[in-house]
């Protein structure tokens, strides 16, 4: 492109907000569409998601954005015309992944030269990992951090307008704005996640989320329940409310209402039949929202309270705020007030100084709650986080015989919940057709327990309801009644 065409673009573009934005997605489209005319067919994306739920949530953006610029979905991405990954740098395996499949884009993209790779969220914002892109990836041609998702379409622009090979990159130390209601493109037309709150004040001293997702911001709730509204009216009938930590929405936002009162609201929306959210963190859970999820006929009986560690000593260096004891009273409370739900769980295996005491404290924890299902990590040492100065690094092979203790614990109290709805028949909202088995169909027990029953397409995105008849351990066969 001329540059002169290029600054006037540029120049006459709104000054920020939604209409910048929009305004940048018909640029693309104006050259996505000249470039289809030349390739003879259409220009094809692909996101892949690494990591958590509101990357899984960035990315419905992402492609929302693509497919409003001319592109159309390519399952493979050594095929598509341009590549997303959303990233991940919670733990060093993460990491590695991404250079693997990165490596392997950028030799596809010495063939084909027109590829486009484009790169953001978490590890974006790690100015060292930024730094390996440039040097050993440098074929790379877009690269933006968490603050900036909203922004994809003019940093797009930027780079198919210029001439030849150029990295735009972009990362931002914080949110300048928070710019929402731009296309989105749903992985399930009947459920969908809703950002609440985004960044982290925590600290925990193993975590890298607050250095690279920033600071705690809540959108007002005026906005959110919109946004519901809107999914309702557009047929969504799950919603997945989406936060750090839930527990401390508004905090810092004044006269805003607290998460139960957010919850209650959103129960109103006609339309919505279940509402789930994540993630809890277990020192700011309040009596008010136990006592909401139990009268609520729509919160689903599910919630996922990270544990981390069971040891009190080890809880206190990872600046958790909440010891064993507090942690057994709270589960103890929810299970008094709401006996049909269930409790999930994160915890991290070697945290430096970690004993096999301080395991057998937190398996005695898993024993006593009984976890009805539990993510177990190995600690992964995250460069400038305080954990990472820490003496008494635990040795590889220690940790995985400690790992396979905790992992041995959770699979009996996993197993021993899932058995105590044998024989019920319970609502189930139908997600898909079952991979392995296509005459099978898989949906998700308000407690989200996975039932696979006979069935077919027509029944995905209905509450049917289903007699669980053979526990497998982690899930269900069944039969709809
Ligand atoms: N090492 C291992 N696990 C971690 N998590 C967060 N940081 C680390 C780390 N450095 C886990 C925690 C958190 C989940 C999302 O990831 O268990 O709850
Ligand atoms: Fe990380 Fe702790 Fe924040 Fe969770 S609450 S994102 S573990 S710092």
């Amino acid at each position: 492109m001329q540059n002169a065409d290029y600054d006037e673009i540029i120049n006459n573009a709104p000054c920020e907000g939604r209409e910048r934005q929009l305004y940048f997605i018909d640029k693309c489209h104006d050259i996505i569409k000249e470039r289809e005319l030349i390739k003879g067919e259409k220009l094809t994306f692909h996101v892949a998601t690494f990591g958590c739920q509101m990357n899984a949530r960035d990315s419905e953006k992402l492609a929302g954005i693509l497919l409003k610029a001319g592109y159309v979905f390519e399952e493979d991405e050594k095929k598509a015309d341009i590549v997303v990954y959303n990233t991940c740098t919670v733990r060093d395996n993460a990491n590695q992944r991404l250079y693997g499949r990165l490596g392997t884009l950028c030799g596809i993209k010495k063939k084909q030269k027109d590829k486009l790779i484009a790169l953001c969220g978490c590890m974006m914002q790690e100015p060292l990992v930024l730094d390996k892109i440039k040097k050993s990836y440098s074929s790379t041609d877009i690269c933006f951090g968490t603050h900036n998702v909203y922004k994809f379409a003019e940093l797009l622009y930027r780079r198919l307008a210029a001439d030849g090979q150029t990295m735009i990159t972009e990362i931002l130390d914080e949110a300048a704005e928070i710019v929402e209601e731009l296309p989105v493109k749903r992985n399930y037309f009947f459920k969908s996640g809703v950002n609440i709150m985004y960044g982290c004040n925590n600290f925990c001293s193993y975590c890298i989320v607050p250095y690279v997702r920033g600071r705690e911001r809540s959108r007002s709730s005026e906005e959110i329940l919109c946004e519901i509204r809107n999914l309702a009216s557009d047929g969504v009938k799950e919603i997945m409310l989406l936060g750090q930590n839930v527990n401390s929405y508004g905090n810092g936002l004044k006269g805003e209402i607290s998460f139960p009162e957010l919850l209650r609201k959103a129960e109103e929306i006609e339309g919505i039949k279940r509402i789930r959210f994540m993630t809890s963190h277990p020192k700011d859970l309040s009596d008010e929202l136990i006592c909401t999820i139990r009268d609520s006929k729509k919160i689903c009986r599910h919630i996922h309270l990270p544990l981390q560690s069971g040891s009190t000593r080890i809880l206190d260096k990872m600046n958790r705020r909440y010891t064993k004891e507090s942690y057994l009273a709270l589960a103890d409370k929810i299970r008094r007030e709401i006996p049909d739900i269930a409790i999930t769980t994160d915890i991290i295996v070697g945290f430096p100084g970690e004993t096999k005491e301080d395991v057998d404290d937190t398996i005695d924890v898993i024993n006593k709650v009984c976890f009805d299902g539990a993510f177990t990590f190995i600690y992964s040492k995250r460069t400038g986080t305080p954990a990472a100065a820490m003496d008494n690094q635990v040795p590889e092979d220690e940790v995985k015989l400690q790992f396979d203790r905790v992992l041995e614990a959770v699979k009996e109290t996993s197993k021993k919940m899932a058995l105590k709805v044998e024989g019920q028949v319970q609502e189930v909202l139908v997600e898909d057709i079952n991979r392995q088995d296509k005459s099978l169909v898989t949906g998700r027990l308000s407690n989200n327990l996975l039932v696979h029953f006979p069935g077919d397409e027509a029944l995905i995105g209905n509450i049917v309801e289903v007699r669980l008849t053979e526990c497998m351990g982690f899930y269900y066969l069944g039969e709809q009644v």
